[in-house]
């Protein structure tokens, strides 16, 4: 099947980056969200980035708007009768995940292939929700999306060789570079970097040293783009305790058990930059240690 139709499912953060991406690199984009308001808010967000290109003369102001024009909203799960290929970003939680794909199963021509972006869910558990798990597979974008290079692609048990080869030159369309890994708790990606991000944690907890430290010592002598404070604050905490939790259940090693002040910190509603509030405070001018 030719693939030009994508549907995304979510207008987020990584939805609307997956969509961006898409639809710069010239595919027609259906983007639903739950509400038309979230659509609208994830099409400004596309606007705003696209416009950082346009201001740095890498893109002219007429492609930005064919860019924009290649995006439709809609709230329904219906109008993905159309797409040829199907992404999802929707909230990391089982039962939403699991609606949504019954939906996507059902409503979805024969032969399109359903891939999400989650980042720790197992794709074979999400296969199994479908009658196509031979067409089904794990596309993990890494955010910003339309900025990070890296596509982790992660085949279920049941994901076919046609559906892998397809999703690795897609990705290559979108001049990313797939790379794939087995199913698996936290793939490679996740697996690798939430250990690191937790023991900063903790030698914060420990007073070991100060936010500024920790992030600074993690910048300046690993040459990482952002500590491993910021880092979370950016990723969201609430997404960082979720993804901790399915590694340290999924794999049953206590090396991988999240740190008590991850924990305080979400149960105080500091979810990190989105909520205006986490390691940093993000309320003034510059963000500012808030621990
Ligand atoms: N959309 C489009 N472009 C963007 C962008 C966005 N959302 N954010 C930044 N950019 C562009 C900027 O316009 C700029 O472009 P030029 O190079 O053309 O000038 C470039 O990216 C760099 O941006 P800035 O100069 O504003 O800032 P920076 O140099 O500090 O970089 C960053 C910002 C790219 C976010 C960098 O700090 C970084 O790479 N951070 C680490 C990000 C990371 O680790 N992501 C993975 C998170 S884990 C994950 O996603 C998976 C998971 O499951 C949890």
């Amino acid at each position: 099947m030719s693939i030009q139709t994508i549907g995304v499912i979510g207008a987020g953060q990584m939805g609307n980056g997956i969509a961006h991406v898409f639809a710069v690199a010239g595919f027609n984009v259906v983007m639903r969200d739950i509400s038309e308001d979230f659509a609208a808010t994830g099409v400004a967000t596309i606007s705003k980035n696209l416009q950082r290109g346009v201001d740095k003369g890498k893109m002219t102001p007429e492609e930005k708007d064919a860019v924009l024009a290649r995006i439709r909203t809609t709230t329904s799960l219906e109008d993905f009768a159309e797409v040829d290929f199907a992404v999802e970003a929707a909230t990391e939680k089982w039962e939403v995940k699991k609606q949504l794909f019954e939906t996507l199963d059902r409503v979805c021509k024969p032969g399109v292939i359903l891939a999400s972006n989650t980042s720790s869910i197992s794709i074979t558990k999400l296969a199994a929700i479908t009658k196509r798990p031979e067409a089904f597979i794990g596309m993990h974008f890494m955010n910003p999306v339309p900025v990070m290079q890296l596509i982790e692609v992660i085949r279920g048990l049941a994901t076919s060789d046609a559906t892998f080869d397809t999703v690795m030159a897609l990705s290559q369309k979108l001049g990313k570079t797939p790379l794939a890994c087995n199913d698996s708790p936290g793939f490679i990606s996740n697996r690798v970097l939430l250990p690191m991000i937790n023991e900063a944690i903790f030698a914060l907890h420990e007073g070991v040293a100060s936010v500024e430290s920790i992030d600074g010592i993690m910048k300046l002598g690993m040459n990482h783009p952002m500590g491993p404070l910021t880092l979370a604050d950016f990723i969201g905490l609430d997404t960082c305790l979720y993804i901790l939790n399915v590694l340290h259940e999924g794999l049953g090693d206590p090396k991988y058990r999240p740190c008590p002040l991850l924990k305080k910190l979400v149960d105080a509603g500091w979810h990190g930059k989105k909520s205006g509030r986490g390691f940093y405070d993000y309320n003034g001018e510059k963000p500012v240690a808030a621990l």
